[in-house]
């Protein structure tokens, strides 16, 4: 065998940070947030968010980041063969085979979603979209970019993600220092300076209805966060913050693993990891809590406002807020910075989704990059096709509820008990706090053993009860849909096992090297 090529280092100390918010700051800010809040107590659901931001969130990021950069150090940046340096042992390497399948699977449809927002940028300049005044119009537009209205077809839809994709390949093709951190690098300055223009533009609307001068930002405001604290004796409640804490922080899908293994093991995970957190939650809490909520019940009221929350973030982020620009001067301006800021924030988190996968054909099959990247992205674009084609057909839940849902809390689970119980926690301890300019308090030792475990089992066999059960028995589903849900699962079997071959030959290759 040649011999192993030297692994890729981060740029600097800003740049890996950038980075990494980069992967947490996405579409989960800005529309999954507000959704989640509205319809779970509002103010009172900030209590379950940051119960599990601190007990769930918090130490799974120092998890992450340490078991990453641990695994760096022997060479691997993927899952598999990082659990298998943790603690010796036939199978966990296939468990790890969760860390690259799940980040790909998700890249499928997340890139797909993420070309929408490109499209939508560039019907927003050209007037077409906020020439739509009802909500009506503008749902029949989604539909019909879609192609899923009487008549339409893909092909807007498909040159925008053709144009999507190429970019997040090039960017990948780029390499890390070149591709990601140098995108990551101004995409979230730029990214934060749009949402804050937005956020103050919402901020300052005036009453937009004289009949209803109740219907205003200070109401907006209070509709999202004046607590119902009522709700807290609703496990339901629980469990969609733990849901919100993972989608955003990015923990459990492997992506921050793989961002982490290209650290020098001198390098800072404790702040550097905080840090990326605590910018997530800025983009979150304050400005994705700015935005949606409060301007929509400023246009439509309480009643209007409910609505659009109920209808899901898809349609407050593509239906109500074109709709809501199309009413203020110069819209079109800030209907182009919210689709840009979206898209840039789905690009950055794109890009992290991707790298798993990367990492692992080249470090295991000891390819240069601009291969392992033409591999990933022919095999992806393929994989996308069902994605775009049978939308309508609920596909993409499909792929959503395994791989963005389930795998999560799986992984999550799999790498805390490897790195904290099987690997040690002393040993774990030392690992997270190697090069720490700050020690994190001891009582996170006894969160780390049993809190954080004991968390994700409860919350693993609430959603087994809830969602699992019927999802696996496809309630819900229509006649209709039900071969192409099948044909989903059976796609995602043998990916799974596509994947865990080439684990398998990676590894006798190693041995036999
Ligand atoms: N963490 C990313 C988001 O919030 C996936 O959208």
């Amino acid at each position: 065998m040649s011999e192993q090529r030297p692994r890729e280092k981060w740029g600097t100390k800003l740049g890996v940070i950038m980075a990494v918010a980069g992967s947490a700051v996405g579409l989960g800010n800005f529309l999954r947030f507000p959704v989640q809040a509205v319809q779970n107590g509002g103010g009172a659901f900030m209590i379950p968010y940051f119960v599990s931001l601190l007990l769930l969130g918090i130490p799974l990021i120092w998890i992450e980041w340490a078991i990453g950069r641990y695994g760096g150090l022997f060479g691997h940046g993927s899952a598999p063969f990082i659990f298998d340096k943790l603690w010796k042992n036939r199978v966990l390497k296939y468990l790890g085979v969760i860390g690259v399948f799940g980040p790909v699977v998700i890249f499928i449809y997340y890139v797909y979603i993420e070309s929408w927002l490109l499209g939508y940028a560039f019907f927003a300049v050209s007037g077409k979209l906020l020439a739509l005044s009802t909500p009506e119009a503008m749902k029949g537009f989604l539909l019909t970019y879609q192609g899923l209205s009487p008549g339409s077809n893909l092909w807007t839809a498909y040159i925008f993600f053709l144009i999507t994709f190429a970019v997040n390949t090039w960017i990948l093709y780029r390499g890390l220092k070149g591709g990601i951190e140098w995108l990551c690098n101004w995409a979230m300055p730029l990214l934060f300076v749009f949402a804050i223009v937005v956020a103050a533009r919402v901020l300052t609307l005036v009453v937009t209805d004289p009949a209803h001068p109740d219907w205003n930002i200070i109401n907006g405001l209070g509709f999202l966060w004046n607590p119902d604290f009522s709700v807290l004796g609703d496990s339901k409640v629980w469990l969609a913050a733990a849901g919100q804490i993972f989608f955003t922080l990015s923990v459990g899908i492997g992506a921050i693993l793989t961002y982490a293994s290209y650290l020098s093991h001198g390098d800072d995970v404790v702040l550097s990891g905080t840090t990326a957190a605590a910018t997530n939650e800025f983009a979150e809490v304050i400005l994705g809590g700015s935005i949606v909520i409060p301007a929509a019940f400023a246009f439509f009221g309480p009643v209007g406002a409910a609505q659009a929350a109920g209808s899901g973030a898809f349609n407050l982020g593509f239906v109500t807020m074109p709709l809501i620009f199309g009413r203020i001067p110069l819209g079109e301006l800030f209907a182009l910075l919210w689709f840009l800021l979206l898209f840039l924030a789905g690009i950055t988190s794109s890009v992290s989704l991707a790298e798993p996968a990367i990492a692992f054909v080249r470090d295991e099959f000891n390819l240069v990059r601009s291969r392992a990247v033409s591999f990933f992205a022919v095999a992806t674009f393929i994989l996308c096709q069902p994605a775009i084609f049978f939308l309508g057909r609920g596909v993409v839940d499909e792929l959503d509820f395994w791989a963005g849902t389930f795998c999560l809390v799986v992984f999550a689970l799999a790498e805390t008990i490897i790195f904290v119980w099987l690997f040690g926690l002393d040993r774990a301890w030392e690992e997270i706090h190697h090069g720490a300019e700050l020690r994190i308090p001891r009582f996170y030792r006894f969160i780390m053993k049993y809190v954080t475990p004991l968390f994700l089992i409860f919350i693993l066999g609430f959603w087994l009860i809830q969602q699992g059960w019927p999802t696996l028995m496809m309630h819900g589903v229509s006649p209709d849909n039900v071969p192409y849900v099948l044909a989903t699962r059976l796609g995602l079997v043998a990916l799974f096992i596509g994947i865990a071959g080439l684990v398998r030959l990676a590894y006798y290759r190693r041995k036999t090297a």
